[in-house]
């Protein structure tokens, strides 16, 4: 650290580039989290410094442009809009962007394709998509991303298999001069903050943390499971059977994930008995979830629903309004720079330790 200047100094020029394409106080991002991601969450975090975004999910042109104009009406800050590659209205969703304009929109679950990258862009759009390796992280800067995210396994909701450590060690030194890079999963103190700014990210992106924010809709029992959750509680959907693939989910184990075992051993009896085919049997296995995070979200059956949590859940003590949260997390950065500092003593330049004895 120059020492010059002041921790939050340090911490603003670290994560400049992030700031400068978020348009924000702050490079923390709130992860879009399908039904906790809503107008009253999303406009408190943009309101609070960070950088909220809206989840589309399974949300319509219609709901989707009805969200993003109450938001609108609660924050003049930026925010921006995830949009699932996959939705069958896809087109419609980005027009509804443009429409509103939205200046950020995330592109999530799966290798968007170059036609959507350009078409958000020609509209004026900042484009960030999540990137699982290196070299799909290079294919995305040469679409024209304005932003990548690095999300690890320890994130909650849909995971990829490596963790954000490495993730963040593999692809940071490759891209990070090329685009602003935030990492995102695990991430629960400013120190952890810090820390990939330091190894050259521009900034972060936090889920697990948000879900009890005080402005957060997700159900008292919801925050409740979070709050007395330890990490070792959130763990990844587990396949029973190779023929049969499922997406890696991270959530609280409960009486749903353990039903999800049973329902998947089950199917596959009733394929091997002739009873199911392959792709009847298939379907049977990704239809046990649906609807199941608005179950347990909003409607707080936190038994059978689906409690999507990443493992930063166990850091989760308290509910607490976004702006404490943020304001926490870099205080705590800040600490961990302060507590490196050199005291200042006129024309002294000492190292930190004492230089090693040499050895004789
Ligand atoms: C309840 C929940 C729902 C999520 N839904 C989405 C989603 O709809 N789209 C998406 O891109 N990511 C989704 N995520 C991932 C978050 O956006 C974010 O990247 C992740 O939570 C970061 O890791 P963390 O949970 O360790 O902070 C979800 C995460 C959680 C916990």
């Amino acid at each position: 650290m120059n020492l010059a200047e002041t921790p939050r100094q340090h911490i603003d020029r670290l994560w400049a580039r992030g700031r400068a394409l978020l348009g924000t106080e702050t490079a923390i991002m709130g992860g879009a989290m399908s039904w906790v991601s809503e107008r009253n969450l999303v406009s408190a975090i943009s309101n609070a410094g960070g950088f909220g975004v809206l989840a589309c999910g399974s949300m319509g042109p219609d709901l989707l442009a009805a969200e993003i104009e109450a938001t609108q009406a609660l924050t003049d800050r930026p925010f921006g809009v995830n949009l699932i590659t996959m939705h069958p209205e896809l087109d419609a969703l980005m027009d509804v962007c443009q429409r509103l304009g939205v200046g950020h929109v995330v592109l999530a679950g799966g290798l968007p394709s170059g036609v959507a990258i350009r078409r958000l862009k020609d509209g004026g759009a900042k484009v960030l998509c999540f990137a699982p390796a290196t070299a799909l992280a290079r294919k995305l800067i040469k679409l024209g991303v304005d932003g990548l995210i690095v999300e690890g396994a320890e994130a909650g909701g849909h995971i990829g298999p490596v963790s954000t450590s490495v993730l963040a060690q593999e692809i940071l030194p490759e891209v990070a001069d090329a685009v602003p890079v935030f990492v995102a999963g695990g991430i629960g103190r400013g120190e952890a903050i810090l820390s990939y700014l330091e190894m050259g990210a521009s900034g972060v992106q936090i889920g697990t943390h948000f879900v009890c924010a005080t402005e957060s809709i997700a159900h008292p029992n919801f925050k409740a499971a979070f709050i007395k959750a330890n990490a070792r509680d959130a763990v990844p959907t587990v396949q029973v059977d190779p023929r049969f693939p499922v997406i890696p989910v991270r959530a609280l184990r409960n009486k749903g994930t353990d039903a999800f075992m049973e329902t998947q051993r089950t199917v596959i009896a009733r394929h091997q008995a002739g009873e199911l085919d392959q792709k009847a049997a298939q379907l049977e296995i990704e239809h046990f979830w649906a609807g199941a995070l608005r179950r347990a979200v909003i409607d707080g059956d936190v038994e059978t629903g689906s409690l999507m949590a990443g493992q930063s859940v166990g850091l989760v003590r308290e509910e607490q309004p976004v702006r404490v949260i943020i304001d926490t997390l870099i205080a705590q950065a800040e600490a961990a720079l302060a507590s490196r500092a050199i005291p200042a003593t006129p024309g002294a330049t000492a190292p930190r330790t004492a230089p090693p004895e040499p050895v004789a």
